[in-house]
């Protein structure tokens, strides 16, 4: 088990620094120890896995979600096993389906969050050099004693970490790419779980998320209604609502038959922007920024007849011939004698 990149963690819940204290190291690998912020937090290392679990008392829907995971880690391969024949669905496919969305070159720095037992990690690990970085972050610590054990003879340097995907223990811009498959639905804070997602990867790189949710045209079809009954989840939606600013070239996909969401988008620099001072080619004019930020109050009816007939005499835009008369007026009264 690996744990060399000391330097990359910060605490996750708002990046303060740490320091590596009571380390244990065998062939330059820390296999124990204790990492310690500033203002005194500590987070424990042990054979060789960090523990950033945030917050320290997890909230109910995440503590669920370590408990129940825990307990199916062991029979996960039946459970998944069953999925797929379900779906007729092919693992192999599916996953190599995902992974290429990603983009990822071989030496991308790529992290698998709530990665479970290491199924699409492996597709990720497949791509990746020794030159690469592969970041491993998962809540139960059964799936990730899987996620080692399948992830043991890949060339390219890993690193597993326990904790919260809603709380991620990572400087911002450090990945390529980053991915979750699987438990988002149930995350306990969806939109800081987005927004951490987006601040851990680079502008430029991608984030490649999905989970269970039926496609909106088939859940009242057989198909839909059987499904949704057996499993519950496929009743959430995609939460496209709380996606970051910095979500640009969004692609919203419905895999695994319709009823499952992968959202797909490449991390921006700055939220978007467009030509806000371009002047409208109507007879109102003005520009898009007069119309929002330019409105003043409403007038009488008498003062709004008036004033559209003197504009259309004019030849002038409405947005003209009021900039026009208002600063008259307004001069004319504030520079008078
Ligand atoms: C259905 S499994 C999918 C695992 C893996 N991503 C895959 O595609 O095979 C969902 C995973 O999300 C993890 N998980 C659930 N809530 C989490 C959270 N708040 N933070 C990190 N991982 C979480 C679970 O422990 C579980 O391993």
């Amino acid at each position: 088990m690996i744990f060399k990149n000391k330097s990359v963690y910060r605490h996750p819940n708002g990046g303060e620094t740490m320091e590596l204290i009571d380390e244990k190291v065998i062939e330059s690998e820390v296999i124990s120890g204790r990492l310690v912020t500033k203002s005194g937090q500590i987070f424990s290392i042990n054979n060789g896995i960090p523990d950033f679990t945030w917050p320290i008392i997890l909230k109910k829907s995440d503590l669920d979600a370590r408990i129940s995971y825990d307990s199916l880690a062991e029979d996960y391969d039946k459970y998944n096993d069953f999925f797929l024949k379900t779906y007729n669905e092919n693992e192999n496919s599916l996953r190599t389906h995902i992974t290429e969305k990603l983009k990822i070159t071989p030496s991308s720095k790529v992290l698998d969050v709530g990665c479970g037992g290491g199924n699409s990690s492996e597709h990720i690990a497949k791509i990746l050099s020794k030159e690469g970085e592969l970041f491993l972050q998962e809540l139960s610590p059964k799936f990730l004693n899987k996620a080692v054990e399948k992830l043991k003879n890949y060339s390219v340097p890993i690193e597993f970490s326990l904790g919260n995907a809603c709380y991620l223990p990572f400087p911002n811009n450090y990945f390529d790419a980053a991915h979750h498959f699987g438990g988002l639905n149930t995350f306990s804070e969806i939109e800081n779980f987005l927004s951490e997602i987006t601040r851990v990867v680079k502008p430029g790189g991608k984030v490649v998320i999905g989970d269970e949710g039926m496609a909106p045209w088939l859940r009242n079809t057989t198909f839909g209604k059987i499904l949704m009954n057996s499993n519950p989840l496929l009743k959430y939606q995609p939460p496209l609502e709380y996606l970051p600013v910095y979500a640009g070239n969004v692609n919203v996909e419905w895999i695994i038959k319709g009823a499952f969401y992968l959202i797909e988008f490449t991390v921006l620099k700055n939220e978007p922007a467009a030509n806000y001072d371009l002047i409208i080619p109507s007879k109102r004019g003005g520009s898009h920024w007069s119309r929002y930020y330019g409105n003043l109050e409403g007038v009488s009816d008498e003062a709004k007849s008036l004033a559209i007939k003197a504009q259309e005499k004019s030849g002038k835009s409405m947005y003209e011939w009021l900039n026009e008369t208002i600063k008259i007026t307004a001069k004319t009264q504030l520079y008078k004698e």
